[in-house]
């Protein structure tokens, strides 16, 4: 009966207001939190192809518990990528709470943006789309590497020139880091932290690191990605250059059993 007046007006028997609105707020940030903090060190660990591809190879061989076990274990990495997928999932519901629904809601925050001229207001547009891209680009890559746990520089590398599929990593990377940048900077604004004794100023602060970080990862995903398509494109020049000496064997051997005859 509670739920159902609650339901109505809003409220509940006793005046008070739901708290799960905040909870799920909080649950939003603290997976946000994980995400942003997750993509830095998956960005340093993509980025290990520019050492050497033996460096990216080792580094992924971990994950698939070559330190511990004789034998690889592929399914490793599929259950972290799982883990991963299901906290994304959790934060895109949670953030889709958020986007305006109709024309109306649009209308108004379009007026209030262009009135108000306050990048935090601007920001959260740009945090709003990328989050819509990456409801999409974000799911695919990660269920690539659920059915595609074996991660070596030779198979990414394949993926992102043979399989062309760079122009996607392309979109996806400004995607992520603009969302991700944007939203440990509004973590810090909503709760709070690194707060000093003046706002703007802190506020200053945090927007300058958000960019230098932005502009870090940026680039180093942009020279990790030419790395990878770098990679991919010796191994296709290698493998389709053993494809012609294999052909042109096998011409050999038919034309010299044709002399035989
Ligand atoms: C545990 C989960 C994940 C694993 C194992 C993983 C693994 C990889 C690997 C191996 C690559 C190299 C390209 C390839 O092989 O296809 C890559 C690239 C990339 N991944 Fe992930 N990834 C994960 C989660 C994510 C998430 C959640 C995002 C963002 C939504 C993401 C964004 C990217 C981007 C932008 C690149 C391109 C990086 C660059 O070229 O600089 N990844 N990932």
């Amino acid at each position: 009966m509670s739920n159902i007046i609650e339901g109505y007006l809003g409220k509940r028997v006793d005046g008070k207001k739901s708290r799960l609105p905040a909870r799920l707020d909080f649950i939003q940030s603290a997976t946000g939190l994980f995400l942003g903090l997750f993509m830095w060190g998956h960005m340093f660990f993509v980025a290990t192809v520019l050492i050497s591809e033996d460096a990216l190879n080792t580094i992924a061989g971990a994950f698939e518990g070559s330190l511990f076990l004789s034998e690889k274990q592929p399914l490793i990495v599929s259950f972290i990528v799982f883990v991963v997928f299901c906290i994304f999932v959790v934060h895109a519901c949670l953030g889709m709470r958020k986007l305006p629904i109709n024309f109306r809601q649009y209308q108004i925050y379009k007026t209030h943006a262009s009135y108000m001229k306050h990048s935090d207001t601007s920001l959260w547009f740009w945090q709003a789309k990328t989050g819509f891209i990456l409801f999409f680009l974000g799911s695919a890559h990660l269920i690539i590497m659920l059915t595609n746990p074996t991660i070596t520089a030779e198979i990414s590398g394949g993926r992102m020139y043979s399989h062309f599929m760079w122009p996607f990593y392309l979109i996806l990377l400004f995607a992520v880091e603009l969302h991700g940048g944007i939203g440990l900077y509004r973590l810090c604004v909503k709760w709070g932290w690194f707060e000093g004794k003046d706002t703007k100023e802190t506020r200053k602060r945090l927007s300058k690191v958000k960019w230098a970080l932005t502009i870090f990862f940026l680039a180093l995903g942009l020279v990790t990605l030419l790395a990878y398509v770098k990679v991919g494109y010796k191994y296709a020049t290698q493998n389709s250059h053993a494809q012609h000496v294999e052909n042109t064997i096998e011409k050999i051997d038919i034309n010299a059993g044709k002399v035989r005859i």
